[in-house]
């Protein structure tokens, strides 16, 4: 199968690429910088140049393509809003994708977004389901809870380099899921006909709150964390206060979703549908406790080679001094 991946180059897009490539699939993928995206022709992947909030070079990339499998999402550190690419980008490369006759499209939305109107991002993956499943398209929407990816960041190096570790006032349990898993159910989606024009919730094993990684980055990497907790009412005072400014909308939007972060709601869902359809096991999935104690256990081998290899340095210099000092003790 022919398929075109929009935001390969992010971190579930890549993972998305790769399995694609290792199932034996064709892929081309749009992307706003070939420099960027060096690694993804690496991987024999093809290479279009484009950008969802320029519709002729998605129309394009869209020639010769059997299925599409949307991963872009506007970037924190973006001039572009999450309004532009992620609602009328969207709805233009679906608008594109109809008019191509493409036969199957992949979406990735967010657990529970119907149930946050005022969380920009939310309203907005909620609009997108509803207007894919008017288009008429052969879609499959899998509604995500959180990236174990983003863990090692938040928790994993602030822990482990003695740094604060930010969390805010109440925190909600988030059934984490490794994206390399994720990208294992989008693939499998465009085999399965029974994924057609359905949604699925595709998370972790189990919801964690912040205060259960924490403890796990502790035993792992033996060391206390410096937590420091985050008032919601001054992030919500600093989301009205960036609103004021153009250059503050997507920090402020971003800040938004602090308040599904703050509701205590668990974002987790049931999966046994899911595993069930897919034909997966729950087994097959990487929990998270795993998924740390593997990043972990590279890192502290790392830091024991740098201790080794420094030792060794200062071994070396020492017996290079020494045969002065035996000529002056002598
Ligand atoms: N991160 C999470 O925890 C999480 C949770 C639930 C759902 N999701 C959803 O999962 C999907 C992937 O998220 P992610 O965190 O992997 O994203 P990400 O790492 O932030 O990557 C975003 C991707 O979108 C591309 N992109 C941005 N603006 C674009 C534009 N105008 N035209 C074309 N491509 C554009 C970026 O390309 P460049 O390299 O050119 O910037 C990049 O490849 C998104 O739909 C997101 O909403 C994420």
């Amino acid at each position: 199968m022919k398929i075109l991946i929009i935001g390969a180059t992010g971190t579930l897009g890549r993972q998305v690429v790769r399995r694609a490539i290792d199932e034996g699939h064709e892929v081309r993928c749009l992307v706003r910088s070939r420099k960027r995206a060096a690694f993804l022709k690496e991987w024999g992947a093809e290479l279009a140049g484009g950008d969802l909030c320029y519709p002729e070079t998605v129309a394009e990339a869209l020639v010769g393509v059997d299925a599409v499998i949307d991963a872009a999402t506007a970037r924190a550190t973006d001039s572009l809003s999450i309004r532009q690419v992620d609602w009328e980008g969207k709805v233009a490369l679906i608008q594109a994708v109809q008019a191509a006759n493409i036969s199957r499209f992949i979406f990735f939305s967010i657990l529970n977004a119907d149930k946050y109107p005022d969380v920009p991002l939310m309203e907005i993956k909620r609009c997108t389901e509803l207007f894919l499943a008017e288009s008429g398209i052969n879609y499959t929407v899998l509604q995500l809870a959180g990236f174990m990816q983003g863990l090692i960041g938040q928790y994993g190096i602030p822990v482990l380099e003695g740094q604060p570790v930010w969390v805010t006032g109440e925190s909600s349990p988030i059934a984490y899921m490794d994206t390399q898993d994720i990208a294992k159910f989008a693939i499998r989606a465009l085999e399965i006909p029974e994924t057609e024009k359905r949604t699925f919730p595709v998370v972790g094993t189990r919801a964690w709150s912040a205060e259960e990684i924490i403890a796990v980055c502790e035993r792992l990497s033996r060391k206390t964390a410096r937590v420091t907790r985050m008032p919601m009412g001054l992030l919500r005072f600093m989301r009205r206060t960036l609103r004021f400014f153009q250059w503050g909308w997507n920090v402020s939007d971003r800040l938004a979703f602090t308040e599904v972060l703050a509701s205590g709601k668990p974002l987790t869902a049931p999966m046994e549908e899911t595993y069930q359809v897919f034909g997966f096991e729950i087994g097959d999935t990487t929990t998270l406790e795993s998924y740390l104690e593997e990043y972990f256990s590279r890192i502290m081998k790392k830091l024991k080679e740098i201790d080794y290899e420094k030792n060794k340095a200062k071994e070396k210099k020492k017996n290079k001094r020494s045969p002065f000092k035996k000529a002056n003790s002598q």
